[in-house]
């Protein structure tokens, strides 16, 4: 059988989405143990908090042992190269997933693995996108409202990794694709047009939240400056005004809208803490709903269907 990677959602079907899904949703004794006795391996070349403990508890509940180890501990391509760090690790584990600088590193891990017969590849977080959050973001979102086939789901701020995943699973099942983003931080029209060929009822960008978050069911933000990025922040901060989602702008969505947010959030620059902290926040399930949908996606890549 050839190796399934998860390295972006639009990689795979909306079917098959909808079955990571619905493992997702299952309790843990219903995924069966396809790790028992084996190991993952989980790379960070960046830090995290949500992916690290989901990823940790979504292998643990799938039997097997995760092994957290610093991009910089590993050194690939300094230390040695990727190829050979796969093809080492792939004798130690049934899967492999790391959150990279480049998206590309991911590719080569993955193109390495499917050559050699070896384990799955998961993308923790790259510049390019992030697909486990794209899960749990469904999973919260379903369970604010139903499926997501004709709601409208905005975006404000920064289109990033982030944007880039949900806009895919937005687009695989159905919604209403909405960007705010100051200009030159926007889609491409090619990536419109994509999220279109994918399924999307619509996909717009505009350069005036208002007129993306104006009746949407869900409102989704994001930090203005993404892990890397740092040197950017008095530049991002400054391009990115009015683009905080405030009270003001929640009143411009749906009335039963929910606000999302991937997290770490910094209240006072992409959202108000009246928001971030306020009844239309659901923040903190779609935190939570990163473990269930760890666990859906591992479960998918290593062979468990509903
Ligand atoms: N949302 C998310 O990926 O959070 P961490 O960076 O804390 O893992
Ligand atoms: N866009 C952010 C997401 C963090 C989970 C970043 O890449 O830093």
């Amino acid at each position: 059988m050839t190796t399934r990677h998860l390295l972006d959602i639009a990689d795979f079907t909306a079917g098959e989405i909808r079955q990571i899904l619905d493992l997702a949703a299952k309790p843990p004794a219903a995924l069966g143990r396809p790790l028992e006795g084996k190991g993952a391996a989980l790379i960070f070349e960046k830090p995290s908090n949500r992916t690290r403990h989901s990823m940790e508890m979504a292998v643990f509940h799938l039997g097997g042992h995760p092994v957290y180890t610093r991009g910089e501990e590993v050194g690939i391509d300094v230390r040695e190269p990727a190829d050979d760090i796969v093809k080492i690790l792939q004798g130690y584990h049934h899967v492999i997933a790391a959150r990279v600088f480049q998206h590309s590193l991911l590719e080569r891990m993955a193109a390495v693995a499917t050559a050699t017969e070896g384990v799955p590849i998961v993308n923790m977080l790259s510049d390019h996108s992030h697909p486990l959050q794209a899960l749990a973001d469904t999973l919260t979102m379903e369970a604010a409202f139903g499926p997501l086939a004709g709601r409208r789901i905005a975006w404000v701020g920064d289109y990033n990794n982030v944007a880039r995943s949900l806009g895919e699973i937005g687009a695989l099942l159905g919604a209403h694709l909405a960007f705010a983003c100051p200009d030159g931080f926007g889609p491409d029209p090619g990536e419109l047009e994509r999220f279109v060929v994918l399924g999307a009822a619509s996909a717009e960008y505009h350069v005036k939240a208002v007129e993306a978050v104006a009746g949407a069911d869900a409102v989704h933000a994001d930090t203005w400056v993404s892990m890397g990025q740092e040197d950017e922040k008095a530049a991002r901060v400054q391009a990115f005004e009015g683009f905080t989602v405030d009270e003001a702008l929640m009143s411009a969505a749906a009335p039963s809208a929910v606000f999302m947010h991937c997290m770490p959030a910094y209240r006072g620059l992409e959202v108000t803490a009246e928001v971030m902290d306020g009844p239309q926040s659901r923040v903190f399930q779609q935190g939570h709903a990163r473990l269930p949908a760890a666990r859906g996606a591992l479960a998918f890549v290593l062979g468990v269907r509903p």
